[in-house]
């Protein structure tokens, strides 16, 4: 019998990854100004998106997740998250038409602040500080003021979240996401980069289909589908105290809810079972995403899933594995196999980043393009073999033309990445390569779902 939960149950269990708060009484404080805040999302929102990601797991559509590793303060402006909604939409637009898939479009972003470190302390020339854990904890400059946690930056991580948020659902509901402007949401750089001939066809295509469609006496305009679009956010459960303060009731169902995002996710270090993170992700009623890596063991996922989806509810848990390109192909077909056996419905979806970091001769993190697209395609040919959908992607990746990835279509070297690397923690595809890489998907996607509708009658036929 599972004890009873309450938002701060979680406050009598180990816990990870916790940030060292000199004082105690502001954090307390600031945390109790936080639960006065008004929700960020509503329970009704989280609850349609656990409808479509319910449509994910039956193989009926496919979840695009993706966003910075880190958001931070300097780089929040108009600019940034116009830039990243429509290389969203972009790469949203491509899956959708050419693998003929509706896409499920969730944001790492607007409350993705907080970070895990591998290290507590860094160490540069013999001066040994704190680790960086994210704007929403302290400062990345290396001194010792900034690396000390600062509760009141949790308050300039919701206001930032909040204004993030405003303008996204401007951009999704007020005209901007509207097909007619498929061609309209190419980027600078991108539109003379080598795949944009590939998007320039596929968005005439898309224009053609319109048009065709008013001919016939469908006016566009009228079809809310074509004009607007549904777009979600998600971040990591890490910093619990903010969390808490967010979790509220919903007044239409009695049930506790995230409000600081859609969808929450649980790392791959703080995803012990008996421990704080999974004990406070249990208790809300939001999607879940709970991250596998190499040291995920069958029977620790099952328990997992038992804990955080005891009533096997669609839509409610997104498995995201992060193996490494080399390690996937082998140490996800037994997670995989457990999981059928056991009758459970989950979401299956692939990050290929967190596996994937290498640090170049030159001293950067940074991930090879080649790596991100073995793993993917990896993990589509474990779910062909297994006969499960491969449901989504996670992916890092911002609107700007940075250099923090190797590789792509425009072939960045290690020597390039001194060039853009902008990222205050893991290296992010570009736009391009983030298209690229839709392209790709697209491809391996479209193949999946045919193979998968010429096995219907067969399994039918059982
Ligand atoms: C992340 O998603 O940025 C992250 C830290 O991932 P993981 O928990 O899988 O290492
Ligand atoms: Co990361």
């Amino acid at each position: 019998m599972a004890e009873r939960w309450t938002p701060d149950s979680w406050r009598k269990k180990p816990i990870q990854q916790v940030p060292d708060y000199p004082d105690r009484q502001a954090l307390a404080d600031v945390e109790k100004q936080l639960a006065t805040f008004p929700p960020l999302v509503f329970a009704g929102e989280a609850r349609n998106l656990k409808k479509q990601l319910a449509r994910v797991a039956k193989g009926e559509a496919f979840l695009l997740q993706g966003g910075d590793c880190a958001e931070s303060f300097a780089e929040h402006g108009a600019n940034n998250i116009r830039d990243f909604f429509r290389m969203f939409l972009q790469m949203a637009v491509v899956l959708t038409y050419a693998a003929a898939s509706p896409v499920v479009k969730v944001g790492r972003i607007a409350g993705q602040f907080a970070k895990p470190r591998s290290s507590p302390s860094e160490k540069r020339d013999g001066k040994e500080l704190p680790s960086y854990r994210g704007d929403i904890i302290n400062d990345i400059a290396f001194t010792e003021e900034a690396r000390r946690p600062d509760p009141r930056r949790q308050i300039e991580a919701y206001r930032q979240s909040a204004a993030t948020l405003n303008l996204l659902r401007a951009f999704a509901q007020g005209g901007y996401a509207n097909l007619a402007s498929v061609r309209q949401w190419m980027l600078g750089f991108v539109k003379d980069s080598p795949q944009s001939r590939r998007y320039v066809e596929l968005s005439d295509r898309i224009s053609e289909a319109l048009g065709f469609m008013q001919a016939c006496g469908l006016d566009p305009e009228q079809h809310n589908e074509l004009r607007t679009t549904e777009f979600y956010t998600s971040h990591e459960a890490l910093l619990l105290g903010f969390e808490e303060a967010m979790t509220r009731v919903d007044s239409t169902t009695g049930d506790w809810y995230a409000t600081s995002g859609h969808m929450l996710w649980i790392g791959d270090r703080t995803r012990q079972h008996d421990h704080a993170h999974i004990e406070y992700a249990r208790g809300i009623k939001n999607p879940l995403g709970l991250k596998c890596g190499p040291s995920s063991k069958p029977d620790d996922l099952l328990r997992l899933i038992d804990i955080l989806n005891p009533d096997n509810e669609p839509g409610r848990l997104t498995l995201i594995g992060r193996f490494g390109a080399e390690k996937a192909g082998e140490l996800l077909p037994p997670l995989v196999r457990a999981v059928k056996r056991e009758g459970k419905v989950v979401l299956w979806s692939c990050d290929p980043m967190h596996g994937n970091t290498i640090t170049s001769a030159t001293g950067y993190k940074t991930r090879p393009f080649d790596l991100i697209l073995k793993e993917v395609r990896s993990f589509f040919e474990v779910h062909q073999a297994e006969g499960t959908y491969a449901g989504g992607v996670h992916l890092e990746m911002t609107g700007q033309n940075v250099t923090e990835c190797t590789g792509g279509a425009r072939a960045i070297t290690e020597a390039d990445l001194n060039d853009r690397y902008h990222t205050v923690c893991d290296p992010r595809l570009n736009a391009e390569q983030a298209i690229d890489l839709a392209f790709l998907l697209a491809e391996l996607l479209k193949k999946e779902r045919s193979g998968q509708a010429k096995q219907v009658p067969a399994v039918a036929g059982l």
